[in-house]
């Protein structure tokens, strides 16, 4: 397939990139253009004739964010509508990537057809986008607690926020090196979730274009965690010093001033029984994580 990919340079969408490149040999087409122009969308669209999309670039500045509300509103649901128009204008199917803060920190073990209640602007928009994206007969892949391979920047942007990214490699890398990791705990924090890995996401994300599906899918594994579960789970799989993990308070910086969901664990039974992607344990996901990191590639579809 020829899939046009936006935010292929970030985290989560170097690793659908990936999946799609090397574990199926698409054609991934990924020029930056300004999502917020609905002709520059159609013409980048019109220009590279994808089979699909997936769109996962986002404004990931919070404080920009809350700073220019109307900027935030247009990158977000208004970019999100330019690529639903621009797909259904090339009869292509389309998805867009969004998130486990759509719930509200309450709806443990939400399922796919949860009705949303977000507590916070990023959530608010992401869940307009989503409705959005339903109107428009496109298919809405969430990813949470998203951990594994950057593959398009050496480190991750960041250690640990209010959220699980990065969590797992940001410890393996500290620890890794003789240093010490605080984990982050509180009720004030994303303090339970159902961590997945990148590389899994793309798999979800490519079956549900390829199969040209519309509906919600959960990018999860199939266990809900602690920050602290996934913290001794990860020095247990990497073989790391367990003597270097700390756990404190976060830094009142972190939040930006959003509320932050607190249990946004869900399920993702839906999403493996209608995809057929596997619903991996949490071993699994530090297992094939391990293993990314150790062969710094990704091999064929884990079961
Ligand atoms: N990471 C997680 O744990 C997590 C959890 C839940 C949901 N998500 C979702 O996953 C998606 C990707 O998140 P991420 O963590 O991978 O973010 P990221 O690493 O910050 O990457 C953001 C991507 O968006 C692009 N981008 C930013 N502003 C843009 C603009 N105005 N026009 C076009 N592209 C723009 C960036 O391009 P440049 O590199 O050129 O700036 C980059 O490729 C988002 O939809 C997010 O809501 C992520």
């Amino acid at each position: 397939m020829r899939i046009l990919l936006t935010g292929a340079s970030g985290f989560v969408g170097s690793n659908i990139a990936k999946v799609m490149t090397d574990r199926y040999g698409d054609e991934v087409v990924s020029k930056r253009v300004d999502m917020t122009d609905a002709a520059a969308v159609t013409g980048h669209v019109a220009e590279a004739r994808p089979d699909a999309i997936v769109h996962c670039a986002i404004m990931n500045d919070w404080d920009q964010m809350h700073a220019d509300r109307h900027g935030a509103w247009a990158a977000y649901v208004e970019a999100t509508r330019n690529y639903g128009d621009a797909a259904n204008a090339a009869d292509i199917p389309w998805c867009l990537v969004s998130t486990d803060w759509v719930f509200d920190g309450t709806q443990s073990m939400a399922t796919e057809d949860t009705p949303p209640n977000p507590i916070n602007l990023y959530g608010f928009l992401k869940a307009a986008s989503e409705i959005v994206a339903v109107e428009r007969g496109g298919s809405i892949a969430r990813v949470m607690g998203v951990n594994g391979t950057h593959w398009a920047r050496p480190t991750t942007p960041r250690a640990q926020d209010p959220g699980y990214g990065y969590f797992v490699a940001s410890i393996v890398d500290a620890l890794e090196q003789g240093e010490p990791f605080t984990v982050w705990e509180g009720d004030e924090l994303n303090s339970i979730a159902s961590p997945s890995l990148g590389s899994h996401c793309g798999e979800v994300m490519r079956a549900a274009v390829a199969g040209g599906h519309t509906g919600i899918f959960h990018c999860a594994g199939a266990q809900a965690v602690s920050r602290r579960e996934l913290a001794e789970a990860t020095v247990s799989a990497f073989g790391l010093d367990r003597s270097l993990l700390h756990f404190g308070r976060a830094p009142a910086e972190a939040f930006a001033g959003q509320t932050i969901p607190h249990d946004t664990s869900v399920s993702a039974e839906y999403t493996a029984a209608t995809l057929g992607t596997p619903l991996h344990s949490l071993d699994r996901i530090l297992e094939l994580f391990k293993a990314e990191r150790e062969t710094g590639g990704i091999g064929p579809t884990p079961t």
